[in-house]
């Protein structure tokens, strides 16, 4: 996929800036960097020339005489980049870090979206859900600041919404150093009932959507890595227990999770080069999240009402059984997976596993 001139020249600003042979040795939190049409401060560094090398070389002239970058980059021909440095807090988990988290309006997305927010990241929301999306994204905004979290519109089963959603997540934010590959669905059902539409379904959205964001990020990551080597990024599949253990009537979602394990060793393998690390969690069940939860659809309700736990008469009941199943007593909350997630960001020295984060359910051997 050919990146565009504005994504080229935003990330070769915004890893020329955090490089330490510009910042003087010490690898600096990557600056946000965003695509602005009309320059909107007075220290305005004009660079002469649209050619990213050329870019790079007159802002790495700029900050090895000041120390700092400029506030603005004027680029011929294309239009103004704004460089926002960070100061002040001591840094967070994610201080700096741009990360784009799929299916992201709700559920586990929009919790793991919210904690790396607290911790200093600048998220993007990106979701097919566009109502819900925007509305999660404009709220992140009014609790953690303007210019934190950006709403994207995307559809993991289309590559084309996919390469806007990240173009669209470089200009507003300079780059993209994490993908949370969390977008999912589930259709449970046995060999008779579950037909092949459903089957379809929930591979395209959770095996093939898998590959396709993983195709959108990696030019963007590769160009990081090629500009700025020592900078190491994530990709992160939100998988599930069930990818770990098959699932009694529930193979499409065992299936897709199963074989997205298969693609995040491959994936790992081929990216550990640039410096792309990639990774599986693999959580829970979530029983306070809708898919559980929702009083109309959640799956509680449904398994009340199709009598799947013996003798259970409410909601609670069923509930009850589902966590007594788990050795820690309780559900898997978004916050458990973004330890999990922090975990893997943190751990430079591996890449191509799948980390459990189910309370004791599952262990590896
Ligand atoms: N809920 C659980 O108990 C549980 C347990 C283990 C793993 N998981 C995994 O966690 C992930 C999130 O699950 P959840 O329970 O929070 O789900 P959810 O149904 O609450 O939310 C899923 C989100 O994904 C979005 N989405 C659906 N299809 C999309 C598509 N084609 N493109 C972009 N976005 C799309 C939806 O709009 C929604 O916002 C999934 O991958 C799921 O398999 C969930």
């Amino acid at each position: 996929m050919a990146l565009d001139r504005i994504t080229q020249l935003a990330v070769t600003i915004r890893m020329t800036c955090a490089h330490p042979r510009v910042s003087g040795g010490a690898a600096v939190i990557p600056p946000r960097v965003s695509f602005r049409s009309e320059p909107a401060g007075a220290d305005i560094l004009q660079t002469g020339s649209a050619e990213p090398s050329l870019v790079a070389e007159v802002l790495t002239a700029r900050m090895q005489g000041a120390g700092t970058p400029p506030g603005c980059l004027g680029v011929p021909d294309v239009g103004y980049f704004m460089i926002e440095t960070q100061c002040g807090e001591p840094p967070r988990r994610a201080e700096g870090l741009v990360a784009i988290i799929t299916g992201s309006a709700q559920g586990f997305g929009l919790g793991i979206a919210e904690n790396l927010l607290s911790e200093g990241a600048r998220v993007v929301v990106a979701d097919i859900n566009a109502e819900q999306g925007q509305a999660c994204a404009a709220d992140f905004e009014d609790r953690y600041g303007k210019g934190r979290a950006l709403f994207q519109v995307a559809d993991v089963t289309d590559s084309e919404s996919l390469a806007a959603c990240v173009a669209g997540s470089v200009r507003a934010f300079g780059g993209v150093d994490m993908l949370v590959s969390n977008a999912g669905v589930l259709k449970a059902g046995g060999i008779t009932e579950l037909d092949e539409r459903a089957f379809d379904l929930v591979n395209r959205v959770n095996y093939k959507g898998f590959f396709l964001c993983v195709k959108a990020v990696t030019p963007v990551m590769r160009l990081q890595h090629s500009l700025h080597e020592g900078h190491v990024m994530d990709i992160v599949q939100v998988n599930s227990k069930s990818g770990l253990e098959g699932s009694n009537r529930n193979f499409a979602y065992a299936g897709s999770k199963f074989g997205s394990i298969g693609l995040v060793q491959s994936f790992a393998l081929e990216l550990v080069g640039d410096h792309i690390k990639v990774n599986a969690v693999c959580p829970g069940n979530y029983f306070d999240g809708p898919l559980w939860s929702d009083p109309e659809t959640g799956l509680f309700v449904q398994y009340l009402r199709a009598g799947k736990v013996a003798g259970a008469k409410t909601v609670d009941d069923v509930k009850q059984f589902y966590q007594s199943k788990v050795p820690m007593g309780r559900g898997c909350t978004p916050d458990d997976v973004a330890k999990a997630i922090y975990y893997l960001h943190d751990q430079n020295y591996e890449t191509g596993q799948a980390l459990p984060v189910t309370g004791g359910q599952i262990m590896l051997s």
